[in-house]
């Protein structure tokens, strides 16, 4: 289904952020500040490893596994008396995530401390712990999505995904969720046609569906190469609710993505997961992953929005495990680093 089609830039109607500003709205940050030269390194570390054929598991290790489990998850086995499948924990999974970033952050802030405060003159012990729990998950949703751009993260990811040799690309991008870095890439190489693909048609109706249209992806105009801002409504976006083994896709795309996906799965199935990235490859084309960083605010982060996150498989992985899982599965690494919270790198196929 085509949602929208046009790639001509946005005339007006989004936020009103200007170029090399950044704006708080109540949701989410607006970032449409570009980087000089010195401060790339602000943004991104890129390429720590020289020679990926010399690295070894045994030096790297393996990904350290997100143990804590959301109740959700925990009653539904109950229930169930049996594990919940990938599929279903995922549809809970996007529910979830989605109701975070349509919050109102402050408004909620102020709500759940009156629930807070009044659960305490009451006495009441469980309405104080929920509530005391729900301060704590909106004040650190504020700092990590609102305040440090952290899930987004325009500019890492503006720096990651630049100077591709794409004109006009096709874009996959698989487990696409809400589609935002297909749109940062569109923006960033003009003329893009995005094909985004999961196999959770909430992802379709609800997360994609209600992106919102004002939120500002600083991109290149394709007249003058100068800076220009896109809105959603300016992509030529189909999105397609499939299972990625399931496409009817050849190898017509110059650009594959995937955003937090390949640490889903146990190390028995990583080489299928990159082989996904492969099978839709042009000759050429580049396959582009992004994986959560193990680092301790990252499993801090996973340990208090447990309820919220954790629904399925997961492991936070350091980009040398993630590069080497990609390398020793037929791709050549063009380009590999990590931003705030993620790790990335840019591959061809060997
Ligand atoms: C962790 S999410 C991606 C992160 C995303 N940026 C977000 O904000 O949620 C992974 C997505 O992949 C989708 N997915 C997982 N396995 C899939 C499969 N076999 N086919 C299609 N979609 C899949 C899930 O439904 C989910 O929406």
């Amino acid at each position: 289904m085509n949602v929208n089609a046009g790639t001509t830039a946005h005339a007006g109607g989004g936020s009103a952020v200007g170029l090399d500003q950044t704006e708080l709205t109540p949701q989410y940050r607006a970032d449409l500040r570009s980087h000089a030269s010195r401060e790339y390194q602000k943004f991104v570390c890129l390429n720590p490893v020289n020679d990926w054929s010399l690295l070894t598991w045994e030096e790297v290790g393996k990904p350290y596994e997100v143990k804590t489990v959301a109740q959700d998850r925990k009653a539904w086995e109950q229930e169930h008396g049996s594990a919940m499948d990938a599929h279903t924990a995922w549809t809970y999974f996007n529910r979830s995530f989605h109701e975070w970033f349509m919050k109102d952050v402050p408004a909620e802030i102020d709500r759940s401390k009156q629930n807070f405060f009044q659960g305490l003159k009451a006495f009441r012990m469980e309405e104080i712990r929920e509530g005391l729990g729900e301060v704590v998950r909106l004040h650190l949703w504020n700092y990590v999505h609102r305040i440090q751009d952290g899930i987004w993260d325009p500019r890492g990811k503006r720096a990651l995904f630049e100077g591709l040799d794409a004109a006009k690309p096709k874009i996959l991008f698989l487990g696409a969720a809400e589609g935002y870095e297909a749109m940062q890439l569109a923006a960033m190489y003009p003329g893009a046609e995005v094909v985004l693909v999961d196999y959770d048609e909430y992802c379709r109706s609800t997360r994609f569906a209600e992106f919102p249209e004002s939120y500002p992806f600083l991109g290149e105009n394709p007249r003058t190469g100068g800076p220009q801002v896109y809105y959603k409504p300016d992509f030529n976006i189909e999105y397609v609710v499939s299972d990625i083994r399931r496409l009817p896709f050849g190898k017509e795309f110059d650009l594959v993505l995937s955003v937090g996906l390949l640490e889903h799965f146990p190390d028995e199935m990583k080489p299928e997961v990159v082989d996904w990235h492969r099978r839709f490859l042009k000759p050429g084309g580049y396959a582009i992953l992004t994986t959560p960083r193990n680092q301790l605010r990252s499993r801090l982060f996973y340990r208090i929005m447990a309820d919220v996150m954790n629904h399925t498989y997961r492991e936070l992985m350091t980009v040398r495990q993630m590069g080497l899982y990609i390398y020793e599965n037929g791709f050549d690494i063009c380009r590999h680093g990590y931003i705030k919270v993620h790790n990335g790198v840019v591959a061809k196929v060997r």
